[in-house]
């Protein structure tokens, strides 16, 4: 075996290490044979097997190069002198690798997590497939373990392990975790790169990201050459950016037998993932679960009016309730968006004993704030949290969830033609994976604030988000990421034809595309706007025509219901009122009026009083701050993407 190395420092691994010894010779190490593959006088012949040792993202270049090498030569002996440059660096790239392996993180695992406990199985499969499916309850280990697992097998060395994550939040959090478990600094072995921050560096072998910056990856790393291995977790989420990553991974498998691809699902459909690549395999590990008692505790009224009255109070009942139970424990309420929860919060604070932590848990949160909720406590807790804690976060300590029932969901409306951001109804699937939450370290209750019935009747699961997307937005981003067709490319569930046959149309009628389906300049510009093509167009003419203020204002208005009301026994009075509203020229402009109307209203009225006023002009109170939360939404993209003039950007 090699003099100078020390085998005592090798991890334990199942597939190949590879170590360079004092003069130059390389060694092979798998766990039955040692193998000298190169020395420092090569030649050519030589260079090829070496090559695969390289670290995978230098692979591509040095095989080009030397097939070059051995084109110009062909017939007689290539230059001693070229053949040793490329072996030098060659061997640079495999020392990178060999290095990289030595000092991949040795991880312990905590026993008690269902994925350790299967973790030889997993491993085994994973050595032995280039695609897995791994699915269990959330909580199970599948997130901060799988990783873990990839790292003990030696992964991770080659090419770094890409781990994704539907949300920023996930990003960042399960990065810090995971860093923390196998006990280096944030951002060295365990990195996280979210959008406009990348805290990676040359040596980290565990990289968090949320999928859209993998896909966008897919721009400057075809053939994803920076990774051995990729671990799509939460694909039951099934957004754009995962149905897109699947196809994707899907069409570049074949060219890249080395990569491993992993895919996480909580228990929903596992095997539809498991089809698309070609009958992989599915582990399923079934956590430990205490039982957990549903509660159906209905709203008492289905006024939409008021139902955010109803839903604050049927929520400081459920409270009220839970703190009779002898247990203790913490609490988990699901809510829907950042005002949900700031109003809920406040209610909360008024209406407790003090002696309650309340905590807030949503994605723009700051990093400091997020990471209260994994921080141990004395108090008692209640966390606010949106979706994000239905699966991709687990809170600890949680032994009662309150389920309002409701989510935020990006949908598009074949009728008026507009992705619009609706509150939803959520469904069994999500349910109970929200009601799942409370019952990790006891028994649990659930608090759903909706009866039996409704639950019953409910979707059995949530649409993925390709089947809810207008495919003119769809095409958009596919044709920026050069995905190609829509009609040719391998998506796990295919949109409609006829959807996509409208999508393209209205591409056409935009001026997206061409009479050859091809991008235009425009098309270039809309793709960049995550919001609905055609909100997305009158955005851009309003930044030429420098009136985003109102545009804004109209946009969004286009992408709620409209708040005026005219109800069948009273639209006379109803019109009358709606008059102070009206524009000779435009209704566009009427919803200008109307915007500044309430906004003037709002300044010196309380929250009971403008609900008042509403009802006097027939105006929709919920859906006036539906709207308010639209704009701020648009507002906020249009922001970030500098269209906003100066002078705008601290507007209302
Ligand atoms: N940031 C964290 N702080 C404390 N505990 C955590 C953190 N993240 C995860 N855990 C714990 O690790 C366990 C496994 O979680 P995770 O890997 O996220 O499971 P899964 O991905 O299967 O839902 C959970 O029981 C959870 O309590
Ligand atoms: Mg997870």
């Amino acid at each position: 075996m090699g003099r100078g190395c020390n085998t005592s420092r090798l991890p334990r691994v199942y597939n190949t290490l590879i170590c360079q010894c004092k003069r130059g010779f390389i060694f092979k190490f798998s766990r039955l044979e040692v193998v000298a593959v190169g020395n420092d006088r090569p030649d050519i012949a030589s260079l090829a097997p070496r090559i695969a040792l390289c670290m995978q993202r230098d692979q591509h270049r040095l095989r080009s190069r030397l097939r070059a090498l051995q084109e110009r030569h062909s017939g007689s002996p290539a230059a001693p002198e070229a053949v040793a440059l490329l072996a030098a660096e060659i061997d640079r790239s495999a020392q990178v690798r060999a290095r990289r392996l030595v000092a991949l993180p040795k991880p312990v695992f905590p026993d008690d997590l269902p994925v350790v406990q299967r973790r030889r199985e997993i491993a085994d499969l994973i050595a032995t497939h280039q695609v897995i499916v791994l699915c269990g309850e959330t909580g199970s280990g599948k997130t901060t373990q799988l990783p873990k697992i990839c790292l003990e097998l030696g992964r991770g060395a080659g090419g770094m392990i890409g781990h994704t994550q539907p949300r920023r939040i996930a990003a960042r959090a399960v990065a810090m975790r995971i860093a923390e478990e196998v006990g280096t600094p944030l951002g060295h072995a365990v990195g996280y790169k979210v959008r406009f921050s990348d805290h990676t560096r040359p040596e980290t072998c565990v990289k968090l990201m949320t999928d859209g910056i993998l896909l966008a990856e897919t721009q400057t790393d075809r053939f994803l050459d920076a990774y051995d291995t990729i671990i799509i977790d939460e694909a039951h989420e099934r957004s754009l950016n995962i149905d897109f990553l699947l196809g994707y991974l899907k069409q570049i498998l074949p060219r890249r037998l080395g990569l491993k691809l992993i895919i996480t699902s909580a228990t929903i459909d596992p095997q539809r993932f498991s089809r698309h690549f070609g009958d992989a395999p599915v582990i399923e590990v079934s956590g430990r679960t205490f039982p957990v008692e549903v509660r159906y505790r209905p709203l008492r009224s289905d006024d939409p009016e008021v139902e955010d009255i109803e839903m604050l109070q049927g929520i400081l009942d459920a409270v009220d309730e839970l703190s009779q139970e002898p247990a203790g424990g913490d609490v988990l309420i699901f809510l829907s968006g950042e005002r949900e929860i700031r109003e809920t919060a406040e209610a909360l604070r008024k209406h407790h004993p003090p002696g309650v932590e309340v905590l807030p848990l949503y994605a723009r949160l700051s990093a400091t704030d997020q990471m209260r909720v994994f921080q141990p406590h004395g108090k008692r807790r209640i966390v606010l949290a949106t979706n994000v804690a239905e699966t991709s976060l687990t809170v600890p300590g949680i032994r009662f969830v309150i389920d309002p029932g409701y989510a935020r969901l990006s949908r598009y409306s074949p009728r008026t033609k507009v992705q619009r951001l609706p509150i939803e109804r959520i469904s069994r699937a999500s349910a109970d994976q929200r009601k799942g939450r409370c019952g990790r370290v006891g028994p649990g209750i659930c608090i759903r604030l909706y009866s039996q019935a409704d639950f019953e009747g409910r979707p059995p699961f949530t649409d993925p988000e390709i089947l809810r997307t207008n495919l003119a937005s769809v095409i958009l981003q596919m044709k920026a990421y050069r995905l190609g067709a829509v009609q040719d490319f391998p998506f796990v569930e295919p949109p409609d034809y006829r959807a996509v046959r409208d999508g393209y149309s209205t591409l056409h009628e935009l001026g997206a595309i061409d009479e050859r389906n091809e991008l235009t300049d425009l098309g270039y510009a809309l793709a960049r706007l995550p919001v609905d093509p055609r909100i997305g167009r009158m955005v851009l003419a309003a930044r030429d025509e420098g009136c985003m203020e109102e545009v804004l204002i109209i946009a969004s208005a286009l992408s709620v219901q409209d708040p005026r009301e005219r109800p069948m026994d009273k639209q006379q009075a109803a019109d009358e009122a709606h008059k102070q509203f009206r524009d000779e020229n435009s209704d566009f402009m009427s919803y200008l009026k109307l915007w500044d109307f309430f906004h003037a209203q709002a300044e010196h009225l309380s929250g009971s009083k403008m609900r008042k006023m509403c009802q006097a002009n027939f105006i929709s109170y919920i859906r006036m701050r539906e709207w308010h939360d639209v704009h701020q939404q648009l507002r906020e993209i249009v922001g970030e993407m500098g269209l906003l003039h100066a002078g705008e950007g601290a507007g209302k």
